[in-house]
């Protein structure tokens, strides 16, 4: 197979060692692979320090052999910079939690999954999930100057509604996250900065060598902080919601809300604690991001905010009017808009799995054992797949639309696939569609300033300031 070749201890890592390559930047693992696939075609190998073979395909077929015959306990590479932290700490974990993989990873997936995609259990937060995103109009216009342009750190509001949002159903509490003026010592804006701070060094840890796994890194040291805020955040929480269904009847789980259901299903205390730290670490980054790119779409494409204006003011009504899940059962153009843009910009450059068994992909033998990845940021922009690739054609997700997309199911797979699929989808998605409605009830949005790019931080994010501007509708 072709690929960067290969040296025994460093594997590829050779190209990113001073004089003779460039050092590794990880925030460009997107453009990196981009320049593989250009050189070695539709897939590729190599080999990092600390990880088994590395088989890249942007081959949708490929995805489709990748995930379709799945294991009982399928295989994602766990964070191994998480899995150190957690057991260097095991007076809050005996174990991995619902990042990890094996029996400890189905013990909480099996308890947490019929809570968290089971419909009406996360439908039951509509009112909450509403309310939050009133929340953030009225804050918008709190913090808007005259010009309408919001400042170059409004990303980080972006990560309040998210934190708030996923919060509320981790934590079984409102955090405050978006009152007016949160002193940065604050609960909430701590963790902001700690998930943000965990992101970015995750990212970075787990692909330089491996030195962090054997000495005490200042880098290392800040992770260790941050990941302890947030345990024992997480802590005091669940201990608040143990404590509130203690005396509740068995008969009732199905009246309560997710993390009362996962408690009262058998999830022990620190499996609880893990769950709920890993709904933090994977529920901000991504929601934040993912809904600042779709808003970017939207102002690149007014003629398409005006046609999704006008689903919101006929399935919803106008500003003030609550989504009901009747209203949000009337929404396609909602819906292909938030797909469109996860095409564009998927949360992650890709799915990866440890196979488990030999496979086969575009003809090549890859043993098992390997780590497989379908990357779909490029799949997912491919003439071979979508026509118009770059354009955002909301259309192309709409039944019998005359532009309705052909492509292979398993281009893009924003939200993965499986077993491992994304438990969070059903909120993100919830959290995405009540924003969505009210920012469009409220304002017309603008962007004037250079395009926005990706960059990646374990998930992809914006590499510009989001200077959107919120015009009061009339
Ligand atoms: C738009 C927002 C989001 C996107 C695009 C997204 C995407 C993904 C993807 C691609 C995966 C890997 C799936 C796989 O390997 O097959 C994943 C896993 C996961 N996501 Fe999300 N996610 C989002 C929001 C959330 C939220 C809000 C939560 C909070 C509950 C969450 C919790 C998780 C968890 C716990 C996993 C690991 C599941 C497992 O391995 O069993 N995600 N997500």
């Amino acid at each position: 197979m072709p690929g960067p070749k290969r040296i025994p201890v460093l594997g590829s890592m050779w190209m990113f060692l001073p004089v003779i390559g460039e050092p590794l930047d990880v925030s460009k693992v997107l453009e990196l692979n981009q320049k593989d696939h250009e050189k070695y075609g539709p897939i590729w190998r190599t080999k990092m320090p600390g990880f088994p073979d590395i088989v890249t395909t942007v081959r949708a077929e490929d995805a489709q052999a990748i995930f379709r015959n799945e294991t009982k306990l399928p295989q994602r590479p766990a964070f191994s910079v998480l899995q150190k932290y957690r057991q260097d700490r095991p007076q809050y974990f005996t174990s991995m939690g619902i990042l990890g993989n094996g029996e400890s990873w189905w013990n909480t997936r099996s308890i947490a999954q019929p809570a968290l995609l089971k419909p009406k259990n996360v439908m039951d937060y509509i009112p909450a999930l509403g309310e939050i995103s009133d929340d953030f109009i009225a804050r918008i216009r709190l913090i808007r100057p005259e010009n309408n342009e919001m400042a170059a750190n409004f990303v980080t509001e972006m990560y309040r509604w998210a934190l708030e949002s996923v919060g509320v159903v981790a934590f079984n509490t409102r955090l405050g996250c978006l009152e007016p003026n949160l002193a940065a010592d604050s609960e909430t804006m701590k963790m902001i900065a700690a998930t943000n701070l965990s992101f970015s060094s995750f990212n970075e840890l787990e692909f330089q060598l491996p030195f962090w796994k054997y000495f005490d890194t200042p880098l290392l040291r800040q992770v260790y902080e941050a990941q302890d805020f947030l345990t024992e955040t997480a802590m005091k929480y669940t201990k608040k919601t143990l404590d509130a269904i203690k005396d509740r009847p068995e008969d009732s789980v199905d009246q309560m809300n997710i993390l009362e259901q996962v408690l009262s299903r058998g999830l022990s205390y620190k499996e609880t604690v893990a769950m709920v730290t890993d709904f933090l670490m994977a529920g901000i980054d991504t929601t934040s991001h993912v809904m600042a790119f779709l808003l970017y779409f939207l102002t690149r494409n007014p003629e398409k905010q005006e046609i999704l204006r006008q689903e919101v003011l006929s399935a919803v009504g106008p500003r003030g009017s609550p989504a009901t899940l009747q209203a949000l059962n009337k929404m396609p153009y909602l819906k292909a808009c938030i797909k469109e843009s996860l095409r564009l910009t998927p949360a992650t450059v890709g799915n990866a799995r440890i196979s488990e068994e030999d496979l086969v992909l575009s003809g090549y033998q890859v043993p098992s054992g390997s780590l497989v990845v379908s990357f779909h940021k490029i799949t997912g922009v491919s003439e071979e797949q979508f026509a118009k690739p770059h354009d955002f054609i909301p259309e192309r997700w709409i039944k019998g639309h005359p532009l309705e997309s052909t492509h292979h199911p398993y281009a893009i797979l924003p939200f993965g696939f499986g077993k491992r699929m994304c438990i969070g989808r059903r909120l993100a998605e919830l959290e995405m569609w009540q924003l969505t409605i009210k920012i469009l009830q409220n304002f017309k949005v603008e962007y004037h300033h250079e395009d926005i790019g990706c960059t990646v931080r374990l998930v992809i994010v914006p590499d510009k300031p989001l200077h959107f501007q919120f015009i009061d509708l009339p």
